[in-house]
Parts: C-alpha cells; structure tokens; sequence
C-alpha cells in the first residue's frame, strides 16, 4: 500500500561547467511511495519556485526507461538502488520515511557537469558519429527471410541495440571507460550481414575517438554491466576487443 514518506535531500548545486559545486541541503515532505524520483525532483522542483529558489537543472526526457536522459548518481549507484532500470523508472518506494538522499551528476572525465545534476553527454555522439551506423546502400527493404540470420546473432544484435546511451557504465567504472556503451553500439552492426561491410573501420574508429574523448582503459571489472539499466553484456566487449584486433591485423 502506498503512504506519504518524508525526505531530506543532499542535492549537488553547481552554476556551470567553471564553478565549483556544493551540496545544498532539501527538506520534502508527504512524498507519495507511488510517485517517481522525477515526479519527487518536480515536487522539490516546486518547492523551491515557490520559495523564490532556483529549481534544480536535471536531465529527463522520456520519462519511461526510453531516451537515457535521466542520468542521476543516487545513494552513489547511477540510476539509484533499484536495478535494471533508469532514474525515470525509479519508484519512491523503494526508499524509507525519515531516509537521506544523496542526489549527484555523473562523474567522469568524459561527461563534464553543465549545471546542476546536468552532464554533457555529447562525447558519446561523436562516438557515434565516428562509425557507430551502416553507410553502405543496403537497397530496399527485403522480403522477410530473405536475408538469412542465425537467430542467436539476431537476439544479440538486438539486446546490443537496447542500449540507451545513458552513461551509466561510465559512471560506474572507476576507470570511466565507455567500453561497454561503445561495445553495444559496435555489436548491434557487426553481428548482422549489412554491419560487416564496414566492421574493421567501425572498431577502430569508434575506440579511437572514445580514447581521444577522455574516457578511461576497461579493466574488466564488471561495474559497467552490473549496473547498465538494460542489461547490456560485458560479452560485447570481448567482442569488441576481437573485431578490434581484426581491424588492426588487416592494418
Ligand atoms: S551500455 Fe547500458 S549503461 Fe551504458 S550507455 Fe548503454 S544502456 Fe547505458
Ligand atoms: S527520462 Fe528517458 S530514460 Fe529516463
């Protein structure tokens, strides 16, 4: 049964990139257990307009587990206590009457804080932008079954393709590697015949750009997958470690 929980919040506040930040201390009061993280942000959100405070800058779009955008450290786990979901999903039940919440930004070399709980996440674009789609004309779209895949490459080419692009596996490595992020998007072409035209170019030039962003190495922790909200495999970066050693003995 839902009931009305009370909060106190330790919210990171930082003005911009330059500035230092500073947790600010929030009181919330008869937050439904029903109600989201978000919706718990807006009630602060609302609190604070009304007393004449700036609200706090956080990221959401979607708000159902989509776009990646809610990108929040709470309690020090990216996307909060629960697992296998993002912020947006995270229900406030999952917390306790009189509880303490640390609410922070992604922290990582790679995503530099733009104000508040706001990270620029643009690195993983140009991520992307450096080989993470198809360029070949892969003509119209086929018949059904007219280009034969086995159908464990497609199951994993598709759970590769659930990745969001939140940054949460960055978040959690102590390394702040993108490796598993890099390797989703990698996987989801280089496992389906229209994505092996350009493979070997794809792995070296999407590592490359990732090394030249900032992020850190993968030292196989496993802190990527554990706390990915899509359950992405740190099997993908094996196999992006294979297609990238191809790519180099093809060199
Ligand atoms: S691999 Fe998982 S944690 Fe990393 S960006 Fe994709 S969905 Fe987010
Ligand atoms: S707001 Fe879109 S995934 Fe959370």
């Amino acid at each position: 049964m839902e009931k009305n929980i009370n909060l106190t919040l330790k919210v990171w506040r930082q003005k911009n990139a330059r500035e230092k930040g500073r947790f600010e201390t929030y009181k919330v009061a008869n937050v439904s257990t029903g109600s989201s993280f978000l919706e718990m942000m807006d009630i602060l959100n609302e609190q604070l307009v009304n007393e004449g405070q700036e609200p706090v800058a956080f990221d959401h779009d979607c708000r159902e587990g989509i776009c990646g955008m809610c990108s929040l450290y709470i309690n020090g786990r990216p996307h909060g206590p629960d697992d296998d979901i993002t912020t947006c999903q995270l229900h406030m039940r999952k917390f306790n009457d009189g509880e303490t919440i640390y609410i922070e930004p992604w922290r990582s070399a790679g995503f530099p804080v733009i104000k508040d709980l706001i990270v620029d996440r643009t690195a993983f674009d140009k991520i992307i932008a450096a080989g993470g789609y198809v360029s070949i004309n892969t003509g119209g779209v086929p018949d059904a079954n007219a280009l034969p895949i086995p159908k464990d490459d497609a199951d994993e080419a598709m759970d590769a393709a659930s990745c969001i692009g939140c940054g949460a596996c960055v978040a959690a490595c102590k390394n702040g590697s993108a490796m598993l992020f890099v390797s989703a998007k990698v996987s989801q072409l280089a496992l389906l015949p229209q994505g092996r035209v350009e493979a070997a170019r794809r792995a070296k030039n999407m590592v490359a750009r990732m090394d030249e962003l900032g992020f850190g190495n993968c030292t196989n922790t496993g802190a990527c997958e554990v706390e990915c909200p899509k359950g992405i495999s740190i099997a993908n970066i094996a196999r992006l470690n294979r297609e990238f050693l191809k790519a180099k003995i093809q060199d």
